[in-house]
């Protein structure tokens, strides 16, 4: 692998040794990969960022490297911690686990990264544009910053995004090269997909059938970028996807042919098969989550409308950035929110959450990554439907089918 004098004196621990032990990881890297060599990038994504995740060595393990004075050298964002970083106390989080993850935030602010703490960094101050390399970690934000927004990133894990976000590098391989972007399946969607759960539904039925693999879709013919959103999510959660890409919805399929000659088709005819499996039969509903990903401001502002001058009967938590929460803030949609009984949670979501401290049984979402994490991650059971089914069941109290 070639490798530039700049890249080489950090390699020999001439820029110090935080600087150095991150280069080791991405020339092993490249290595392994069979990268040729390294390449710059713009901004990089760390995910691994919940105590629930790292405990305590994850913690000591970031201390450690945070005291030895490394900082990051290009804009580096933060995935969601396992709290709100203000509210953990009055949402019922234990003290412990809080100290323990606000340690956590400050050993990455102390090497310069922004402490967003969200998965849709996107939304925010780090959006990547069309062909730029990047190093980002959280599946549900790699996939869409490959696929919506057309920059490129591998599947980084939450330590090889930190030493590409302290060296400005990552190898090249993987997605960061044309050839290795075509996609391998051509997907045909033959029924109605309308909505975050329906795009939810149909991105956790893509990444079953073909796992790591690339899909190219038609027959979808509009799409929001929180429908995208949503896809994308539950795509690389139920396969492990990186790229996908949607005929003349994302921007790689207006600028060339973007699938293989060989490509095999699947034809997918209904969603029923997603809504039945990731759906329990619970009845009673102790929770009604939103934001998986992390809402945007339309989402906020939808579910501020369908909530207006209510009462709700449960617990309805929609999680969201620090940055849109402020947002939403400044236009009263929190006000409305608040006033319903709901509340806005900045910081964490519920899976990186400790949430089966806090007693909750059954959950309700319109998120397909969410419905199928969720059982596994945070011992609930769930029901999965569209948005107005959600917010039904937040005023209600319990799941009604239609
Ligand atoms: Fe984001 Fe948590 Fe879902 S990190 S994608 S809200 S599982």
């Amino acid at each position: 692998m070639i490798i530039t004098k700049e890249e080489e004196m950090m390699l020999n621990g001439e820029r110090g040794e935080g600087v150095q032990k991150a280069m080791e990881i991405i020339v092993a890297l490249g290595k392994i990969y069979g990268a040729k060599n390294l390449i710059k990038i713009e901004s990089a994504h760390i995910s691994g960022v919940s105590y629930k995740n790292l405990g305590d060595e994850g913690l000591e393990f970031l201390e450690e490297i945070a005291n030895t004075g490394v900082k990051v050298s290009v804009k580096t964002t933060l995935n969601p911690a396992g709290i709100d970083l203000d509210f953990w106390e009055t949402l019922g989080f234990k003290r412990d686990f809080a100290e323990k993850q606000i340690k956590i935030i400050k050993a990455y602010e102390k090497m310069g990264v922004k402490t967003t703490c969200t998965c849709t960094p996107y939304l925010t101050e780090n959006k990547p544009k069309l062909g730029k390399h990047v190093a980002w970690g959280e599946s549900s934000a790699i996939i869409y910053v490959n696929s919506v927004l057309g920059a490129r990133t591998n599947r980084e894990s939450g330590i090889s995004a930190l030493a590409s976000a302290i060296t400005g590098r990552t190898a090249n391989y993987g997605l960061h090269l044309d050839e290795n972007r075509l996609a391998d399946y051509k997907i045909n969607v033959k029924c109605e997909v309308k909505g975050i759960s329906d795009f939810g539904a149909l991105g956790y039925l893509i990444g079953k059938k073909i796992g790591n693999k690339i899909p190219y879709i038609i027959g979808v013919k509009s799409a929001s970028l929180d429908e995208l959103k949503a896809l994308g999510a539950a795509m690389a959660a139920s396969g492990a996807i990186g790229l996908f890409h949607i005929e003349g919805i994302t921007p790689e399929t207006n600028m060339k042919k973007m699938i293989k000659e060989n490509a095999e088709e699947i034809e997918i005819t209904s969603l029923k098969e997603a809504y039945e499996t990731l759906n329990s039969d619970v009845k009673d509903i102790d929770l009604v989550s939103i934001g998986c990903p992390h809402t945007s401001i339309n989402e906020i502002t939808e579910i501020a409308r369908l909530i207006r001058g209510r009462k709700i009967k449960t617990e309805l938590w929609i999680t969201t950035s620090r940055y849109l929460y402020n947002e939403a803030k400044k236009l009263g949609l929190i006000d409305v929110i608040n006033e319903a009984g709901g509340k806005v949670i900045r910081d964490t979501c519920i899976i990186v959450a400790p949430i089966e401290d806090l007693g909750f049984k059954t959950l309700a979402t319109n998120s397909g990554k969410m419905a199928l994490l969720a059982p596994l991650h945070s011992k609930v059971k769930v029901r999965f439907g569209n948005l107005n089914q959600c917010i039904k069941a937040a005023l209600e109290g319990e799941w009604i089918d239609n």
